[in-house]
């Protein structure tokens, strides 16, 4: 049988297990990404494995979250990075240099390649032929070290593309069609392949953009074949080289289909708060807005923002409309500030921030209070942009313009009518357009310029608290019990305000599950130990490690939940916390503060496969709990987490 693209790249890198929807399968990992609020625990995770020296083709560490450096731990947490990378052989992108996807896909992403990132958007260069997927930190430190990189093998969906995209319909509104038509659970567990006759009319820019948003349909990952546009694209940037012909074989099985007719589609909107809330833009037209904003990892290219240029040339932004451009990337900027086009728009009214993702996640351009805000950012989530009542609508940019033009919603076919001299941008570019851009970045640190050989640790940046191998006997006290959908946020929340902690465990752990009950962190550090306790789904949301790490931290020995996300349970078996099933009518009799003593030899069951195990409850009454877990699981469980066993794995290969 043939092969689809992703089984292609998944069959080069194969290490471990068969290509089997839900078979665990290893695979070699070519590239790494992290970016500033990962990267500190990828890097301390690194050190604590004991490794010298960066192990796959290429590593690459960006600072692009937290960038404004309004407090010293920031700035100590990039110094920290760029030692890190120094010493361990990563390229290091400074802060302002843009945002790691842009700045990977202009520099380093290659078709044929896999690519590991510790950020949830790292699909991105799916646009240009690579299999790139999001993952926990202590996966990305495994990974660099060598180590392959284990997921279920995911479902291949054929997402045909047909036609060709009229004038004002853009990629955004390709992949906002498509959340329409399948919602924000519409990918999981899943590849979305891109196939088809519309592919081709598709620049390498526009494909991008619509393998960013995959992540918003919860996609493992997405992927574009490549062709001669892929090829343009990167002679374009100075990396023709690095082109590799990918095209699904003839005879290539799909779990699945969906047919996208690009020609049909028009203008659209995701209005608040879900990116799945999409609308035509004309449903939303007359709504006043306060604030635009264009750019961020999915449209703050080059090639984003020039539209948004061209239709501000000699037009005004709107007296009660304020606009702001984000640039995804500094070369993005200066290749637009080289054509003139950033003297224009600054002519219409528009600001420029620096390249960062700030605004996305509520770090500067927080909106008023009932206010609209139209981004052209890929996610709306009630409260992201840093006020909790926020109305952030998501589109392209040329609606973005319009919007900024006129001061409210319109679908830009309709202003265009109006003012009778406004013309659809289209794709072409300026002569401007760096031929360089993708091999000289000033701001790119490369393994051989390094500065630094020896970490720099500023006193945020902490230890990585380790735990011992699993014990026989678990007992201690039920010290949280808590209701279903406990999400990581619960956990430990992504605030911009605690956000500098990522490196710093003991201060992060000060807020954990603080959003549930603000005397946990001291409760569980006093009791030394002990167990949480929850209903249905626990540790949805995020991948976010320093949910499991920080309970870890505090002593937290397992956890006794109706039921996990997958995800979360992968990371409690990471950080060594054992994760034990319980029924209907064990949870409503558990109650807080009882006293619970697994009566069974824990590490050896573990270790030995076993399935069940009895628990003794104020030596009152006995349940009994669930593990369910792959052998691998077990043995990283068994050992105490998967630093632990890595490194184990490490001395005694
Ligand atoms: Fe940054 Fe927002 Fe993208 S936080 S990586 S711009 S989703």
């Amino acid at each position: 049988m043939g092969q689809t693209v992703t089984e292609q790249i998944l069959a080069d890198h194969l290490v471990d297990g068969e290509l089997e929807p839900g078979e665990e399968i290893g695979i070699e990992i070519d590239q790494v990404l992290t970016q500033d609020t990962t990267g500190t625990m990828v890097w301390l995770q690194f050190e604590a494995l004991g490794l010298e020296e960066v192990q796959t083709e290429l590593a690459a560490q960006y600072c692009d979250h937290q960038t404004y450096q309004f407090d010293f731990k920031n700035t100590d947490d990039h110094r920290f990075l760029r030692s890190a990378s120094g010493k361990y052989g990563a390229y290091y992108s400074r802060p302002g240099n843009g945002i790691c996807h842009q700045v990977h896909k202009e520099n380093f992403a290659a078709p044929g390649k896999t690519l590991l990132g510790s950020d949830s958007h790292t699909p991105t260069p799916g646009g240009l032929g690579q299999l790139a997927i999001g993952a926990g930190g202590l996966d990305i430190s495994v990974a660099m070290g060598g180590g392959p990189y284990y997921v279920e093998m995911p479902e291949i969906v054929n997402i045909r593309l047909e036609g060709e995209l009229p004038e004002w319909a853009t990629a955004k509104d390709v992949i906002l069609h498509l959340l329409d038509e399948l919602s924000v659970k519409g990918g999981v567990g899943k590849v979305l392949e891109y196939t088809g006759p519309g592919v081709e009319s598709l620049t390498v820019p526009e494909r991008t953009t619509i393998t960013n948003m995959g992540t918003e349909l919860g996609a493992t990952s997405s992927i574009f074949p490549t062709d001669e546009e892929t090829r343009d694209w990167l002679s374009r940037i100075g990396r023709e080289e690095e082109y590799v012909e990918l095209t699904p074989d003839e005879d290539a099985e799909y779990h699945d289909e969906v047919v996208v007719n690009l020609s049909a589609l028009e203008p659209l909107i995701a209005a608040p708060s879900m990116p799945d809330n999409v609308i035509p833009v004309r449903e939303a037209a007359g709504t006043e807005v306060d604030q635009v904003i264009v750019g961020s990892c999915t449209n703050g290219a080059y090639e984003d923002i020039l539209p948004a240029a061209k239709m501000l040339k000699g037009r005004e932004v709107a007296k009660q409309t304020e606009m702001i451009v984000a640039p995804g990337s500094k070369q993005a900027s200066e290749m637009l500030s080289r054509e003139g086009w950033t003297a224009e728009m600054m002519a219409a009214g528009v600001n420029f921030s620096e390249a960062t993702c700030g605004a996305c996640i509520g770090i500067g351009h927080v909106p008023a209070s009932d206010s609209v805000s139209l981004r052209t950012f890929n996610r709306n989530f009630e409260g992201r942009s840093g006020i909790e009542d926020d109305a952030v609508y998501l589109c392209s940019p040329e609606v973005a313009a319009a919007a900024a033009i006129t001061g409210e919603i319109v679908d830009p076919r309709d202003l265009a009518e109006e003012l009778g001299d406004l013309e659809a941008p289209g794709f072409e570019i300026g002569d401007g357009y760096s031929p360089g851009m993708g091999q000289d970045d000033p701001d790119i640190i490369a393994p051989d310029e390094a500065i630094d050989d020896e970490l720099i640790k500023g006193p945020n940046i902490g230890d990585v608290p380790l735990r011992e191998e699993l014990e026989s006997a678990l007992a201690g006290e039920a010290l949280l019990k808590m209701g279903d959908n406990i999400t990581t946020d619960h956990i430990i929340p992504a605030t911009s305000d605690i956000l500098m902690y990522r490196s710093n465990i003991p201060k992060l752990s000060e807020y954990t599950l603080s959003r549930v009950d603000e005397t946990f962190a001291d409760r569980a550090l006093e009791a030394d130990g002990g167990f949480l306790v929850a209903g249905e789904n626990y540790g949805q949301g995020s991948s976010r490690e320093h949910a499991a790490l920080c309970p870890m931290y505090l002593g937290v020995q397992g956890v006794f939940a109706r039921s996990f996300a997958r995800i979360h349970k992968a990371n409690l078996f990471n950080f060594g916390l054992v994760p034990l099933t319980i029924d209907e009518e064990t949870y409503d009799r558990i109650e807080q503060g009882d006293h619970l003593e697994i009566v069974d030899n824990v590490g050896e069951g573990v270790r030995s496969g076993q399935e069940t195990f009895t628990v003794r409850v104020n030596d009152d009454w006995e349940f009994t709990a669930q593990l369910d877990a792959s052998g691998r699981e077990r043995e990283i469980l068994a050992a105490g987490g998967k630093l632990s066993w890595t490194k184990q794995h490490h001395e005694s290969g």
